[in-house]
């Protein structure tokens, strides 16, 4: 090309939780069982979608208004419906004027980054759910800002550095909350929301809200939305369907917009916004027909309860099998269905492995890079099959560990992945250990 045609940013975007099922579908080919716990997606797990929701599907999809485009902004009815259900929970209160649909949150996320101003800077959670860091990275053409998430600490916030981050760089406009957050399936305390939107308010900055999982927190984990707290603060949450419903494939969420009316700028940039959607016409329509018709629905939240309860089992029982080793970290989640476990410092060694056969060793070994825990993921997944998701590539971090899903909706299965993962887990840690005791100690755990 006779000009530069790669966005200076192009090298920021990686999607390792996708990009980990080329090597799976390598091993796949050799004639292996591959069990996905890499994907957040319900449906592909094997969840079933109850047949009352197809019912409405298949009603809206009867009418020919399903098949237009809808407004810009999305269907009158869906944003009524979600501006009055905001309304109902109490804190701030917003109208259908409010509420802008995208095709799913991943449209969402991109037009939000895409849009800001180039200086302007974004700081998330560390580890870090990559589309957002990926897309902030790629919109500044520099390396993702993080607020550490504390393993040693529950994965609270540490709002030390959050607030000292905030304080030395001009350039950060707005503050990412995930909640529950993916992947650590930490669900933040009233209060530490409190803190965050007083940092926000202390240094004028607007907050990003992601809570798709908003309704898959689990009983007694204190969830709140950042409406509850938001006070004037300017702030942009954002829902959707996909794992709800759930309904990836419909690629419908939305962003609720608090308090444009307290910043200039921030009003600026919130039209903006609806702006670049109208150069994309509008979303999809379907999903925004049935939106109200599901959630509406008497069975919408009981439906939900008992999913979630599932998860809630299942994060249970992970973290007493793989919290019995010693070299882990690991915290049931309280919201979502993913947990990391985080690998003690000094565990991983390089000289770590695991039997692998010939054909999938030479699908494995040109993987293996410096990242001492993509090097046990690449092992797992070579040796048992299991594939998950390095926390350091995976999710912009300087922990060692990995995210598996809770999305085995067959709990023996789930159990004998859980052992499965515990055993190779003890092979991998003692297989460069010379010394009886320790290996003695590992093989006791396992
Ligand atoms: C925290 C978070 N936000 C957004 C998304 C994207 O959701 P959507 O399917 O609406 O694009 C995901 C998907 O996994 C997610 O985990």
């Amino acid at each position: 090309m006779r000009t530069q045609i790669v966005h200076p940013g192009a090298d920021n975007l990686r999607y390792e939780i996708r990009q980990i099922v080329e090597v799976a579908n390598a091993i796949q080919a050799t004639g292996a069982a591959i069990r996905w716990e890499n994907i957040g997606d319900p449906v592909a797990k094997g969840e079933r979608v109850p047949d009352w929701i197809k019912e409405i599907v298949t009603q809206a999809a009867a009418e020919d208004l399903s098949f237009a485009y809808s407004p810009t902004k999305g269907l009158a009815e869906a944003r009524a419906y979600i501006a009055h259900e905001r309304n109902l929970e109490g804190g701030i209160q917003i109208t259908p004027d409010d509420i802008l649909f995208f095709n799913g949150l991943g449209d969402a996320i991109s037009t939000i980054y895409g849009a800001l101003h180039p200086r302007a800077r974004v700081i998330g959670p560390n580890p870090a759910y990559p589309t957002h860091s990926s897309a902030e990275a790629a919109h500044a053409g520099a390396p993702h800002i993080t607020y550490r998430l504390d393993p040693e600490n529950g994965w609270k916030p540490d709002l030390a550095d959050l607030a000292a981050k905030v304080a030395a760089n001009p350039d950060i406009a707005a503050i990412i909350i995930i909640n529950p957050d993916n992947p650590t399936g930490f669900v933040y305390p009233e209060e530490t929301l409190a803190a965050i939107v007083d940092i926000a308010v202390r240094h004028d900055l607007f907050l990003i809200s992601d809570e798709i999982y908003s309704n898959l927190a689990y009983p007694g984990s204190g969830m709140r939305k950042l409406a509850a707290v938001v006070g004037k603060a300017p702030a942009i949450a954002m829902r959707g369907i996909s794992k709800e419903f759930p309904w990836p494939g419909a690629r419908c969420g939305w962003i609720e917009i608090y308090n444009r009316d307290q910043d200039a700028g921030f009003d600026r940039f919130a039209r903006s916004l609806l702006e670049a959607k109208m150069l994309e016409v509008c979303s999809t329509t379907l999903p925004q027909k049935v939106l109200p018709r599901v959630m509406g629905d008497a069975r919408y939240y009981p439906y939900l309860e008992t999913r979630v309860a599932g998860y809630d089992r299942r994060a249970r029982r992970a973290a007493e099998v793989l919290g019995g080793l010693p070299e882990l970290i690991i915290h049931p989640a309280r919201g979502a269905f993913y947990m990391t476990a985080v690998f003690r410092e000094g565990t991983l060694r390089p000289g770590q492995s695991l039997p692998l056969a010939p054909q999938v060793e030479a699908i494995i070994r040109p993987q293996l890079g410096e990242a001492l825990d993509a090097r046990f993921v690449y092992h797992l997944l070579g040796a048992t099959g299991i594939c998950v998701v390095p926390l350091s590539t995976g999710f912009n971090s300087e922990l060692q560990g990995f995210r598996f899903t809770l999305l085995e909706p067959d709990e023996a299965r789930f159990e004998t992945i859980l052992q499965t993962l515990r055993g190779a887990l003890a092979d991998y840690l003692a297989s460069d250990l010379k010394e009886t005791p320790v290996r003695a100690r590992l093989a006791g755990a396992a």
